[in-house]
């Protein structure tokens, strides 16, 4: 029998939209994820997966979440090599085309300083932005969910994105 790694998903409990979309990658996951509660989340809790699905919306014209920029500098000197991160985050590309789903880029930035890998990028097609921090190539460096111009697109796209990780998570 293969006894799978635990997947860590972490979000912030109080965040009504990333909680909703929180719940649809777990079911698709068979709810074998573990949820962590990034406001209350010690260094200590978040090393003990390797495998691990970040949830990070963007605020404040492309900046991290206040939750995210409080919990980062506990894990700051953790080398983060051999674990596995996709990220997934709410943006609005119709208010914020310069800075669209920035978040997901200055998370993929402090990861992979550390050593980590990020898997699960997606295609920038199908969204209309001007600039992005998570863009790279013609991808996204996670899954950008829009539910404020594109919410009867986040269903399909979180389908995939799952299958997608299903098959990257070792
Ligand atoms: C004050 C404010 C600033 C925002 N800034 C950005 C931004 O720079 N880039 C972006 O793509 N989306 C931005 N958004 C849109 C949010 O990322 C989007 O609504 C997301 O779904 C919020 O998820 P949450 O409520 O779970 O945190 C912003 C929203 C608000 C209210």
């Amino acid at each position: 029998m293969i006894i799978m790694n635990k997947t860590g998903i972490f979000y912030s409990f109080r965040s009504v939209k990333t909680a909703q979309q929180v719940k649809k990658i777990s079911r698709l996951f068979d709810d074998q994820l573990e949820s962590v509660d990034i406001d209350v989340a010690t260094g200590e809790d978040f090393m003990r997966f390797t495998n691990y699905i970040l949830a990070v919306p963007t605020w404040f014209d492309g900046e991290l979440p206040t939750y995210w920029d409080e919990f980062l500098p506990a894990i700051d000197e953790e080398d983060l090599s051999g674990r596995q991160f996709a990220l997934f985050g709410g943006g609005d590309q119709k208010g914020y085309p310069e800075n669209f789903v920035d978040g997901l880029g200055l998370m993929a930035e402090f990861i992979e300083e550390r050593g980590g890998s990020i898997v699960g990028l997606t295609s920038i097609e199908g969204y209309d932005f001007e600039s992005s921090k998570a863009q790279r190539g013609n991808q996204f460096l996670g899954l950008a969910l829009d539910i404020e111009n594109q919410a009867a697109l986040s269903n399909e796209r979180i389908e995939q994105w799952v299958q997608s990780l299903k098959k990257e998570f070792k």
